[in-house]
């Protein structure tokens, strides 16, 4: 191949090798058994010639990698991922190395997961398995595992964008939840949708759901009985909820956590839920992934998985995909779908969606 192509871990399907070789490149795939490259190994897998590279979110794509990337004559990287915290953009473009992200194919599995965790929070789900599994089940009873009706509670979203929204219209027409959201931008696609769903509602007899935009955060968490995060991580999030916005949320909400660890402050987590046993969390991500903060991992009232939101087949396929497609197309001189030297694809990252 005329191009070098390098990816930094073996990534689902063929596709994406595929397209890269039909279209010319070598493609370089690092087999290094650790979870976790360094940026030293990254450095020595970019060599002397590199044309393009398709990372990890675990990956720190700071001064050091670019520089590398730069030298060895690589114009394009490509996180294999929506979000791109790990990447930093105008290092990239000092470089002169462009930068593309993962987004679109991964809003309804991420979703999903998100919805799967409210509702394992709610039921208890976790907690009834080890129950099962202990052998403790010795009979039916009226109170055993006892959790929350879903139905006419108010799901909060803080952060409508792709994923969020998605999110809302599960919980909204899946559950029949009340919408209360909050976001710098107005999603008015959203709001048509919980009012037409609930016109429908309203005219076979039932009770409408409806929506509200908060004018603050604070007003989410007070009055929503499942909350859920979606925002990116940048310095305005990080922290997003301290112990003084958890102790404004609902004594026995149900807090859900799909997007970057951070935005959360875990160790105030982990002594709200010692000190609430009724409030509820599901984790995906968290602050010092992979690690816990100490006494996490105990908690009955909270349900943790490994960061694996946006882990469907048919995603991790489309993320891999539009990785090599990022990659390709800046060697190839096409327009690129996520191009950060022309900034509007990551201004987008942020936009509202379309009226
Ligand atoms: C995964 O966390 C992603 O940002 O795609
Ligand atoms: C992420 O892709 C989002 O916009 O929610």
């Amino acid at each position: 191949g005329k191009y070098r192509v390098v990816s930094t871990k073996p990534m689902p399907g063929t596709r994406w090798i595929n397209l890269l070789i039909q279209q010319g490149c070598r493609v370089e795939i690092c087999t290094e058994k650790k979870t976790i490259l360094s940026v030293e190994d990254i450095i020595a897998l970019i060599g002397d010639k590199c044309d393009g590279v398709i990372g990890q979110l675990t990956e720190d794509w700071g001064e050091e990698l670019f520089k590398a990337l730069s030298r060895a004559g690589g114009k394009a990287f490509s996180n294999m991922a929506v979000g791109y915290n790990n990447v930093d953009v105008n290092v990239a473009t000092k470089y002169g190395v462009a930068v593309g992200n993962t987004p679109g194919v991964l809003t309804e599995t991420t979703a999903e997961l998100a919805a799967s965790l409210t509702l394992a929070a709610a039921r208890r789900i976790v907690e009834a398995d080890e129950f099962m599994r202990a052998g403790l089940y010795d009979g039916w009873l009226p109170n055993l595992f006892v959790g929350n009706l879903l139905k006419g509670q108010t799901v909060g979203v803080i952060g409508a964008g792709r994923i969020g929204s998605a999110y809302a219209r599960m919980m909204v027409e899946g559950f029949k939840m009340n919408l209360i959201y909050f976001d710098l931008y107005q999603s008015t696609r959203l709001e048509k949708f919980v009012t037409a769903y609930g016109e429908f509602l309203k005219a076979n007899g039932e009770t409408p759901v409806t929506w509200k935009r908060a004018s603050s955060m604070d007003e989410v968490l007070q009055q929503a009985d499942v909350i859920s995060l979606h925002p990116v991580l940048d310095k305005t999030t990080y922290h997003l909820v301290n112990k003084e916005r958890l102790s404004k949320m609902k004594k026995e909400a149900i807090l859900i956590n799909c997007s970057r660890g951070p935005v959360i402050d875990e160790a105030a987590l982990v002594d709200h839920l010692r000190e609430n046993p009724m409030f509820r969390v599901g984790l995906d991500v968290f602050e010092d992934e992979p690690y816990m903060k100490p006494g996490l991992s105990e908690m009955k009232n909270a349900i943790v998985v490994p960061h694996i939101a946006s882990a469907s087949k048919w995603t991790r396929e489309g993320m891999a995909t539009l990785a090599a497609l990022n990659v390709l197309g800046k060697i190839k001189g096409y327009p690129v779908w996520s191009d950060a030297n022309r900034v509007e694809p990551f201004l987008n990252e942020n936009a509202p969606p379309p009226a």
